[in-house]
């Protein structure tokens, strides 16, 4: 088998495609994200990140193409895939009604951790995400930053290879922001973790994600480091100052108002509910 450590990439989609009826969601994706390395997702509104995450954590099938993680096939080979990610996804997934710990606790069972080492996991999860104080406290008393936490332990507590979070950040202040980065990061630093991130926000993908792929109608449309993408639109535009990373969206993606993109009522509607849920 071609699976595990050494220069296997984590996530390798080659043609990936998924429609939803007439709406090609995923059209001919191709995107590697190298084991170790932070990896920002980033386009407008319906262009296919939700998606395209949602098929390379097996939670979609993938009707076309390919998906493998860490070399494991996500279309054959689902439960391996599956203890090999912890993943956030864009709905908030906390149940309001548990503590903090019963959440996780819920997400270990859930992810096959095994029943003696549970209840430290667990706590250890907790404190990585700074929550061990409240974390007896029912969700549903937790502020937005919080949860988003509490989400982020969920995801950790079976100690994944990959993780894949799907606008961590949405609706949290800048100080809460930064906390849900710095959380990461320091797990990053003693796991050697991949991550997999989607944001709007420009200057977080630009500050922590080591390349970023910019996604358009299904597709990865600009490929490269946020620095080094800067610089491209600064040749080609012959600017005097650099483009920001946002200055890159806009030329890829256009004004993101176009009708095409995708970007409907369903959702601003998932938007908004995911940013009054954490906020
Ligand atoms: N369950 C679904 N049923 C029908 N259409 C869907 C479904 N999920 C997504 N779509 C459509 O697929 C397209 C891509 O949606 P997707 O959620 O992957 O985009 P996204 O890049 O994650 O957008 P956002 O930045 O708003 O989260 C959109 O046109 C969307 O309306
Ligand atoms: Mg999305």
């Amino acid at each position: 088998m071609a699976a595990d450590r050494g220069s296997v990439e984590a996530v390798s989609c080659t043609g990936l495609a998924h429609a939803f009826g007439e709406t090609r969601a995923v059209d001919g994706l191709d995107l590697a994200v190298r084991e170790g390395e932070v990896f920002g997702l980033l386009g407008p509104n319906g262009a296919g990140k939700t998606t395209a995450i949602r098929c390379i954590t097996t939670l979609l099938p993938v009707p076309a193409g390919m998906v493998r993680v860490f070399g494991h096939d996500a279309a054959k080979e689902r439960m391996a895939v599956r203890r090999l990610l912890g993943y956030v996804p864009q709905q908030l997934s906390a149940d309001s009604a548990l503590t903090g710990r019963e959440n996780v606790a819920l997400f270990a069972r859930v992810f096959d951790v095994p029943r003696r080492e549970r209840a430290a996991r667990v706590t250890q999860a907790l404190a990585a995400v700074g929550l061990a104080d409240a974390a007896d406290r029912l969700a549903g008393t937790y502020s937005g930053g919080m949860v988003r936490r509490l989400e982020l332990a969920q995801a950790l507590v079976s100690a994944p290879r990959l993780l894949i979070l799907d606008e961590p950040t949405i609706g949290l202040d800048p100080i809460a922001r930064t906390g849900v980065w710095e959380h990461i990061n320091a797990v990053r630093a003693a796991t050697g973790m991949t991550v997999l991130v989607t944001t709007h926000y420009m200057d977080e993908a630009d500050q922590y994600c080591d390349r970023v792929g910019l996604m358009h109608r299904g597709r990865v449309r600009a490929l490269g480091t946020p620095a080094a993408l800067r610089r491209g639109l600064a040749e080609r535009r012959g600017a005097d100052r650099l483009p920001t990373l946002e200055d890159v969206f806009r030329d890829v993606a256009g004004s993101g108002l176009d009708d095409h993109s995708g970007g409907g009522f369903r959702d601003v509607r998932s938007t908004r509910r995911t940013a009054h849920r954490v906020g």
